[in-house]
């Protein structure tokens, strides 16, 4: 989908938002939506846009912990809450073993679902540290890839969930 331009901030109402351990003050609209505040207003497009109607799985971020297509929520709903993107997936500076899971199996390739596919990864390793074919493939059921036919990418979970097992 085209790119949307930078939104204007508008005049009144504002949320605040912790992201990724900061907390930010932001200016919205009552129809904005969180990906587009996270990626528009506060210029972090790691977070991507893709059906802006819950399929593909791109926009997803953690939200007070649990993850959520952050297209499907209205910005004003998350005031106060306390947000992950995939900037703040990793901690101090290092790739998570998730993250270095996809990087070492090839479970990515132009990257686009890739926000998406960490955080579903990190969901169900905190759930099954040791999961089998079927809830690695139903955990990623939510997130559509186009380029890797999932196969380097449920090895990649199962080489991430060896690793924290190991950790
Ligand atoms: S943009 Fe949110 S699920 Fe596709
Ligand atoms: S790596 Fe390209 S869409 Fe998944």
């Amino acid at each position: 989908m085209t790119e949307r331009e930078p939104l204007e901030p508008p005049p009144g109402r504002a949320i605040s938002l912790r992201v990724n351990g900061i907390v930010h003050t932001i200016p919205i609209e009552d129809r904005d939506l969180l990906v587009d505040v996270i990626r528009r207003r506060m210029a972090m497009t790691g977070t991507h846009a893709g059906c802006y109607n819950g399929d593909c799985g791109a926009c997803t971020v953690a939200v007070n912990g649990a993850i959520v297509k952050s297209c499907l929520v209205l910005a004003a709903g998350a005031d106060g809450a306390e947000i992950t993107t995939i900037e703040g997936f990793a901690r101090d500076a290092e790739l998570d073993p998730i993250q270095e899971a996809f990087w070492a199996e090839d479970g990515f390739q132009c990257g686009f679902c890739l926000p998406g596919q960490l955080f579903a990864t990190r969901d169900l390793l905190d759930r099954d540290p040791d999961p089998d074919e079927r809830a690695i493939r139903g955990a990623l059921s939510g997130n559509i890839c186009r380029c890797t036919g999932y196969v380097t990418a449920v090895r990649a979970v199962r080489a991430a969930a060896s690793k924290r097992r190991r950790a």
